[in-house]
């Protein structure tokens, strides 16, 4: 059987950017204090009709344009994502239907920031169990529907976008190599986005958009980052010294450095993107990778190592020869 990995990857962000001197008009912020503490110098905000199926479809259109027979043998279509055009149908039916896989199986993810990588795994396992041949994982977000705009612990630290992927048999050599996923539901309260009733670990809210205590989701970013990162190296039999790239979850530039000395990759080994992106969540990973292919920095045959968190809390780590 061969080995299976990413055999068409496609990435898109809305075209509307949003600079930090934009939020200084209605915010008690200013962009220095944003570019200084989290990294992020711009983001992208969908249009006001354009929701997150619209922002997946176009991850979706991007990777066809680079292989229009890119789906042909998927069967079943995930959708990571934690803001999704309604909580029923699901985004990934909605995208299905418009990029003309209509029939096949499809399903919402919701691991927040750590989905994307998440879903490889999944989708690594509906193959492996001989239900799908191949599998479309996009990680949507429209963020900017759902974070209170008021609030400036939120508002300016998020973006929305999207990265598509097939799943499906690469060359012996190349594809995924091992997963490690987690998640600790004692910190729930630290990230979330309220549901219209909220029920939390501690009691009940009814109020929307994202509530965040950026302390905690720091110190937990840096430890789970570092651990979930060595751990899948282990489980792989490799050192630091063997990863060509890391391609980290892009919440913030302290983050992922902070994460980096745990494993021991120098910057100078990892894709960031998130002074022009912000956290666009489940689209991290996906529009960090793509960037890193289109300007050579990644290449055929190289080590990389994915590093994901989230809401849930959660984790994700995947070690795959690209
Ligand atoms: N502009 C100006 N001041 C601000 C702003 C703002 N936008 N936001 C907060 N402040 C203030 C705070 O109120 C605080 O004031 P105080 O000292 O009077 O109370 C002060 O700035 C310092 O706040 P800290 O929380 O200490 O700042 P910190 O250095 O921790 O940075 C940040 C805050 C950027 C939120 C950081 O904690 C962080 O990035 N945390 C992780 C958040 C994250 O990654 N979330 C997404 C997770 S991924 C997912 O699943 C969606």
């Amino acid at each position: 059987r061969p080995p299976l990995g990413i055999t068409a990857l496609g990435a898109y962000a809305p075209a509307r950017v949003i600079s930090n001197a934009d939020f200084e008009a209605r915010l008690e912020t200013n962009a220095e204090w944003i570019e200084s503490r989290t990294g992020i110098r711009e983001r992208r905000f969908a249009a006001e009709d354009e929701f997150t199926s619209d922002v997946g479809v176009g991850a979706v259109r991007d990777l066809l344009a680079r292989d229009p027979d890119a789906l042909s043998e998927v069967d079943a279509v995930i959708c990571a994502t934690v803001s999704p055009d309604a909580l029923m149908p699901s985004t990934a039916a909605l995208i299905a239907m418009q990029v003309g896989l209509t029939g096949v199986a499809a399903f919402d993810l919701s691991t927040a920031c750590s989905g994307f990588v998440y879903g490889l795994s999944v989708a690594q396992g509906l193959i492996l169990a001989g239900t799908a041949r191949r599998v479309l994982v996009v990680g949507a977000e429209a963020l900017s529907k759902v974070v209170d705009q008021d609030d400036r612990n939120t508002a300016i630290l998020f973006g929305d976008g999207a990265g598509a992927a097939v799943v499906g048999p690469v060359p012996q050599g190349y594809g995924f190599q091992q997963f490690v996923l987690g998640a600790d539901g004692a910190g729930g309260s630290s990230l979330y986005i309220r549901c219209a009733a909220t029920k939390l670990p501690g009691g009940f809210e009814m109020a929307p958009g994202v509530g965040m205590n950026g302390r905690e989701v720091f110190k937990f970013a840096v430890r789970v980052l570092g651990d979930s990162g060595n751990e899948v190296l282990a489980k792989t039999g490799l050192t630091s010294r063997d990863v060509d790239w890391v391609v980290p979850h892009q919440a913030n530039i302290r983050i992922i450095e902070a994460a980096n000395e745990r494993f021991g990759v120098p910057m100078s080994r990892t894709v960031v993107n998130v002074d022009r992106y912000g956290n666009t969540s489940s689209a991290t990973v996906p529009l960090a990778l793509r960037e890193a292919l289109d300007d050579g920095r990644i290449q055929e045959g190289h080590q990389l190592l994915l590093v994901a968190f989230g809401g849930g809390l959660s984790w994700a780590a995947g070690t795959m020869r690209w």
